[in-house]
């Protein structure tokens, strides 16, 4: 399957309102990045963000070095649509975790954030790349915060297969270099009023740790 394709489709000409993970404010994220304790020109980087409202929110909050990657272009303008002059504050990169071309360049990232798009990966080789780029990527003492599809969850989203995580599993998959800071399970209603079971994690890289 083109997942390029499949994403594009999955936005082109939608109300980005009705799309099944759409949040009006991000406010479990948001309460995970207070938490972090950033200065406003931290790197923040948000992974697969879609149509996310967090830029907004990040934005309202005075972060001045976001960047938002995506697989799809389409969700990326769609973004800079809404936001009008604003998204100019934003670094906008098309780019596939599983192939990355372009975010293997950004350095020293305070905060990688991700909701809703590691569980998409489903080959190790997949996940393995996602992870490299991150510990390439994040600089010691940088946050990780990653929300997916819980296990006992749904299994497919967007008609695709899940990988779906627990905390447990979450640990494992970011190693020893990652320390966990916090993490909940948390039911997010879709606008269908449908409930998705989530897991948010907050890790820590630790300071002596290289990429
Ligand atoms: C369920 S949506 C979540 C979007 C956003 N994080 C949110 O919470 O609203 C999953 C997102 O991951 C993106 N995505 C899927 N596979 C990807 C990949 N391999 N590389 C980059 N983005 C990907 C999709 O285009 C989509 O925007």
């Amino acid at each position: 399957m083109d997942l390029k394709k499949h994403w594009d489709r999955a936005y082109e000409g939608k109300d980005i309102q009705k799309l099944s993970w759409f949040e009006p404010l991000p406010e479990k994220s948001l309460e995970l990045i207070a938490k972090c304790n950033l200065a406003k020109d931290d790197k923040i980087i948000d992974v697969g963000s879609g149509t996310s409202t967090l830029m907004d929110a990040l934005l309202d909050a005075g972060y001045k070095n976001i960047t938002a990657v995506d697989i799809s272009a389409a969700a990326l303008q769609s973004s800079q649509q809404r936001l009008g002059p604003a998204a100019k504050n934003i670094e906008w990169l098309v780019d596939d975790l599983t192939h990355p071309r372009h975010l293997t360049k950004i350095k020293n990232v305070a905060l990688w954030h991700d909701r809703a798009v590691l569980h998409f990966l489903l080959q190790e080789k997949d996940r393995q790349t996602y992870r490299k780029t991150l510990l390439d990527i994040v600089k010691p003492g940088g946050h990780v915060i990653i929300a997916a599809f819980a296990i006992g969850g749904a299994t497919k989203c967007s008609g695709l297969d899940l990988y779906n995580y627990d905390r447990e599993s979450l640990v494992d998959f970011l190693g020893a270099g990652f320390k966990l800071l916090h993490s909940f399970n948390h039911t997010y209603t879709m606008p269908s009023g449908d409930e998705r079971p989530y897991i948010y994690t907050h890790f820590v890289k630790h300071k002596n740790q290289q990429a």
